[in-house]
């Protein structure tokens, strides 16, 4: 009998989520306190997006669940999640000690992904997991993270179609 894994569950309820949900933003909110809750590596999830308008672009805290954050707002050329956001690349950080562009968030994070969201080809924003655990995203969190950044960008070329 097939054995169905945290991940593939925690895949269909973010996919259930994404076909209920009203707006981007209620999607965010309810993908976040989901991650947070099912997946118990994920001990912070958090959207940033960029800024309608800014220049130089800057990225702001949405929807997260975890602790507040120093980091509300990061520009491109700053930390892992300026340089997700810039190559509009996954980066996946097994230790986070180790990489000098990293951005403290909690003394407690050891690694991160981040996974940029586009709208129609581009870059809008990314979603942001810390773990208190190192090497906590293998290819298979790598995948879950990334089916939850499309649909999120599905849901906003929807809404700005
Ligand atoms: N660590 C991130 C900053 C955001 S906090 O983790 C929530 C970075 O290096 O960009």
């Amino acid at each position: 009998m097939a054995v169905t894994t945290r991940i593939e569950e925690v895949r269909n309820e973010v996919s259930t989520l994404a076909q209920a949900a009203v707006t981007a933003d209620d999607l965010m909110q309810r993908m976040v306190k989901l991650l947070h809750h099912r997946m118990l590596k994920y001990n912070w999830v958090g959207f940033y997006m960029l800024e309608p308008g800014a220049q130089p672009p800057v990225l702001v805290l949405g929807a997260f669940e975890g602790a507040m954050t120093p980091h509300t707002r990061i520009p491109l050329h700053q930390g892992i999640c300026g340089a997700a956001a810039s190559s509009g690349q996954t980066v996946v950080v097994d230790d986070v000690s180790k990489d000098s562009r990293y951005l403290a968030c909690s003394l407690e994070t050891k690694s991160e992904i981040v996974v940029p969201v586009f709208i129609h080809g581009l870059v809008a924003g990314e979603l942001d997991i810390d773990s208190h655990f190192a090497a906590a995203f293998a290819a298979a969190d790598q995948e879950l993270v990334q089916h939850c950044a499309a649909l999120v960008g599905k849901k906003l070329e929807g809404s700005r179609a």
